[in-house]
């Protein structure tokens, strides 16, 4: 069997909305295997997939426009059950014979929509004459439904918010299921899986790691791939997946740049080493990092010289061990803004603080990125299935400059060690109190501002240390975490009375916006 031919598979046409991706989650949710192709290639996917159905994405095109996408023939009079999704719908109906009209007035946003009939996505979920609340973000609508289509579902800005067409099982909707503003839709899309299209629902992480192993294997073949550790769960998932596909064909190298956490480059070692007996070069950089920080206070300089830095250390180690053809990064979705231009291929951006910027290149590899479709609790989910421990599997998100950004102004050894300690004992406390897992990020952060205290009998000039706690779904937004006073104030009197060189302590209570999570 082709290692990519999934039998129990739905398809998911992207005609390049910015939440396809959000579809192919719901689906997963659903415990339903699916793949995302571009309309540009989808022709080919169908073919070698031969999924049981297919979903059609939104777009910011508009059928009304000569140039604007159109779903394949074969995909088309396949006969297999669709769903379209907004633009899905607009070109479904286009081609099959209605009429959409371009947008004079559209609705975007939260909008309530009323079922007017039967329908098998609504089964066990909305009855006619109910109202429930969708998210709509159409400017053209379906004005004349093409044949064998009947409304099931209007809202005041689309008569036809939902269409059928029981026989030939094809379905419609100019809403998005597949945002958490359509408070039903995940489960609006099982049941186009599951009861439409008839899939068991079965397919789980265990799957996903079986089908990621053959990928990686028939990527990389005989190939030799080097992977960057940060210390996080992404990398360290993203190295054990490639491993268990290709053994010691995978080096994994960990650059200490002598601004990480407490005690992180002991547990990435021992895990590495110790627990998985997979190759790792550990580089301790940190005097190199540290001295080419002397002196540079500007956050983007600083960024900018580790992440220089990262890759010349990281190049050095790649040349020492004969080189790589692939390198492997833990690139999660939400790295990945991937948008389909209608007029050609995918374009890709990455943010690039996320990347290995330019080692690719520079090193002519190609990057294996096993986890590109993935969000953070679904890579987690993945971790738990390969074994890695609770601990690490549910650590908060570190960014790739470390402590660096959370010391304002210079960076020294002397402050990353004063920072270090002060972070743990915080760590410690939000752990014992059994607060860890309920906060996204929490981290603590050097001040360059020296206060006046007093101690004992005398009096202390010393450093500001603030404290951040945030909860968050995404690290896109965030509001802060509302400890209790009484925990606060532990850990205040902790740090003050066991952190040299820290005298005051304060909580940073801005939200993300206005605020960024990290400092600098
Ligand atoms: P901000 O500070 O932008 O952070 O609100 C959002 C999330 O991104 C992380 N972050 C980074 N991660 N390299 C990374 O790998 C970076 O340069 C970087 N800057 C911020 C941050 O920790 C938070 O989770």
């Amino acid at each position: 069997m082709d290692s990519t031919h999934q039998p129990d598979s739905i398809l998911i046409v992207d005609f390049g909305s910015q939440v396809t991706q959000l579809i192919a989650r719901r689906v997963r949710e659903a415990g339903v295997y699916s793949e995302i192709a571009p309309f540009t290639t989808a022709e080919e996917a169908f073919a070698r997939l031969d999924p049981v159905g297919v979903i059609l994405s939104g777009s910011p095109a508009s059928v009304t426009d000569e140039a604007g996408p159109r779903i394949p023939a074969t995909i088309l009079e396949s006969g297999r059950p669709m769903l379209g999704i907004c633009y899905g719908q607009q070109a479904l109906t286009q081609q099959l014979g209605g009429m959409v009209l371009g947008g004079e007035s559209g609705e975007f946003g939260r909008a309530f929509i009323e079922i007017e009939d039967q329908c098998a996505l609504f089964d066990g979920l909305w009855k006619v004459g109910e109202k429930h609340q969708v998210w709509m973000s159409h400017g053209d609508k379906v004005t004349e439904l093409a044949p064998g289509f009947h409304p099931v579902a209007s809202s005041p800005g689309a008569p036809f918010a939902v269409i059928a067409d029981d026989a030939r099982r094809i379905y419609a909707m100019q809403f998005h299921p597949e945002v958490v503003h359509t408070p039903d839709g995940g489960k609006l899309l099982k049941n186009f899986v599951r009861h439409v299209c008839g899939l068991a629902g079965d397919w789980t992480m265990a799957e996903f790691r079986k089908t990621k192993i053959d990928e990686i294997r028939a990527q990389v073949g005989d190939g030799k791939v080097i992977c960057g550790l940060s210390g996080g769960v992404d990398s360290a998932v993203a190295a054990l997946l490639i491993h268990e596909a290709i053994g010691d064909q995978l080096t994994c190298v960990f650059v200490d740049g002598g601004i990480l956490r407490m005690g992180e480059a002991e547990q990435v070692v021992g895990l590495f080493r110790g627990h998985y007996n997979i190759p790792l070069v550990h580089v301790d950089a940190s005097t190199l990092f540290l001295k080419g920080l002397e002196g540079v206070t500007d956050p983007e300089a600083k960024r900018k010289f580790i992440g220089k830095t990262f890759i010349d250390v990281f190049e050095d180690e790649a040349k020492k061990i004969g080189g790589a053809d692939f390198l492997a990064q833990g690139t999660l979705y939400p790295d990945v803004i991937e948008s389909v231009s209608f007029t050609g291929g995918p374009s890709v951006t990455i943010k690039s603080h996320h990347n290995v910027g330019g080692l690719p290149e520079r090193m002519n590899m190609q990057l294996v990125e096993p986890l590109r479709e993935l969000f953070k609790d679904e890579v987690r989910e993945l971790g738990r299935e390969l074994g890695l421990p609770e601990v690490f599997v549910g650590r908060h998100p570190f960014p790739g400059p470390g402590l660096a950004i959370r010391i304002p102004g210079e960076v020294t050894r002397e402050r990353a060690d004063i920072l270090r300690k002060a972070d743990a004992i915080y760590l410690e406390e939000i752990r014992n109190a059994g607060l860890y897992d309920a906060i996204w990020q929490a981290f603590a952060v050097l001040l360059p501002v020296k206060t006046v205290g007093v101690m004992g009998d005398g009096r202390t000039y010393d450093n500001v240390c603030a404290l951040r706690a945030v909860t968050s779904t995404d690290g896109m937004t965030a509001d802060i975490y509302p400890f209790d006073s009484a925990f606060l104030s532990r850990v205040a009197t902790r740090i003050i009375n066991e952190v040299k060189g820290i005298n005051r302590v304060v909580y940073d209570y801005t939200s993300k916006p206005p605020g960024t999570i990290e400092w600098e």
